[in-house]
């Protein structure tokens, strides 16, 4: 260290970066808020379509009442990129392809670019999973309801209700989450007038990473790993003592249990009794999810480590039929209404996102 170097200034650690009407995350309570609304009331009533215009009102002037056809003619819009969905792109892993046909879109920030923006994760995942599965993708059905058109696209038949409320219900859980790591990038790239597009982009780039939304994924190969509950104890053992972490536990603001698990695991277990899935998957994914609990507060007396949205995530697009390797780019199908939101709100009221680091390397050098 020498003159320079300074700790940061008092407070920055947990600067505010910034103000939103968008929602709330109290991690102590384990709640969240979208829009002056909880999420217990929100999930499992509310169609995506929906909460994407709850998210929106007062960012967007023209905004209809209901955006179910709007958004349907987004999707069948933006089904026109999937042509450039060659062999080289639909070999990259799930979540890139979706990215480079998603880089495709103009960039603006009007609405009609918002709901390009909201159709484009919803088209491109089915159309990448059936392309790299050998099959033909399906065209969107534009007087759908948006999550029985995904399913739809995804498996070529008309999907039952309790698969639609499914997503639905997961659509809305992961819409927006205060300012997340994805949120904010976004928010940083909107700051500089980049436009929606590159916004968007920027918040797909950092969901992907395995400690934001590439987590639901290795649920299932931790859940495949471990095989029967009566190997649960000894796999999480083994696990934490070859210093890994237990995907779909532990949070950074919540240290309790994040309410979006809950709010997704009355549709996994409304999926499982229609058949999907399994009563017997649930029954082992709660086995594990009890041990590793056990284990935790043990392996880590000092830091609650509880279960998170991931969890269930998993089991929820698993019995959707969603490959695990497309499960991020699920995710970014409800995330991206957050993302456009804040994006919006940024533009509407703040400036430039500028932070200060704070420089730590050696004085400048005398020249000889
Ligand atoms: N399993 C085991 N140990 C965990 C853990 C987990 N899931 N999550 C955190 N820890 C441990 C860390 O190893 C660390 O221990 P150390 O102090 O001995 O190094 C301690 O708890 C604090 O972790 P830290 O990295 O400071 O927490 P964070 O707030 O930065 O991390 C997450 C939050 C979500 C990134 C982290 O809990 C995690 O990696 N979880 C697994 C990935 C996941 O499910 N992501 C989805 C989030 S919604």
């Amino acid at each position: 260290m020498n003159a320079h170097a300074s700790a940061p200034p008092e407070g920055l650690e947990g600067v505010v970066a910034a103000r939103t009407v968008l929602s709330e995350v109290d991690g102590q309570a384990g709640r969240l808020i979208i829009r002056g609304r909880s999420l217990d009331d929100l999930a499992g009533t509310t169609r995506f379509e929906d909460l994407v215009s709850l998210l929106f009102e007062g960012f967007f002037e023209d905004l209809p009442t209901d955006l179910t056809a709007a958004l349907g003619a987004a999707r069948a819009e933006v089904f026109a990129e999937v042509t450039h969905l060659d062999a080289d792109l639909a070999a990259h892993e799930p979540v890139e392809a979706v990215r480079a046909l998603m880089a495709r879109l103009a960039d603006g920030d009007d609405l009609a670019t918002a709901l390009r923006l909201i159709a484009a994760p919803a088209v491109f995942t089915p159309a990448v999973i059936r392309i790299q599965a050998g099959q033909r993708p399906v065209a969107p059905g534009p007087a759908l309801p948006h999550a029985a058109d995904i399913l739809r696209m995804l498996t070529g038949v008309a999907p039952g209700a309790a698969q639609i409320a499914g997503l639905d219900a997961y659509l809305v859980t992961v819409s927006d989450h205060g300012l997340n790591a994805s949120t904010f990038a976004a928010r940083v790239v909107a700051s500089t007038r980049a436009g929606l597009t590159s916004a968007v982009l920027a918040g797909i780039s950092a969901l992907k990473g395995p400690l934001h939304g590439g987590a639901p994924g290795p649920v299932i190969e931790m859940l495949d790993g471990i095989g029967s509950p009566d190997n649960a104890r000894a796999w999480i053992e083994a696990a934490l003592a070859r210093g890994e972490r237990l995907m779909g536990f532990g949070h950074r603001i919540y240290r309790v249990r994040d309410p979006r698990a809950d709010a997704l695991k009355g549709p996994v277990r409304a999926l499982a009794a229609s058949g999907g899935g399994g009563a017997g998957r649930v029954a082992f994914a709660e086995a594990v999810e009890a041990a590793a609990l056990d284990i935790l507060k043990t392996h880590k007396p000092d830091r609650p480590l509880d279960t998170n949205v991931e969890f269930y995530t998993a089991l929820l697009l698993e019995a959707l039929d969603f490959p695990p390797s497309a499960f991020t780019c699920v995710f970014a199908m409800g995330r991206v209404a957050g993302w456009l939101a804040h994006a919006r709100e940024q533009l509407a009221g703040g400036r430039l996102v500028r932070p200060q680091s704070v420089y730590v390397g050696p004085e400048p050098r005398k020249a000889a």
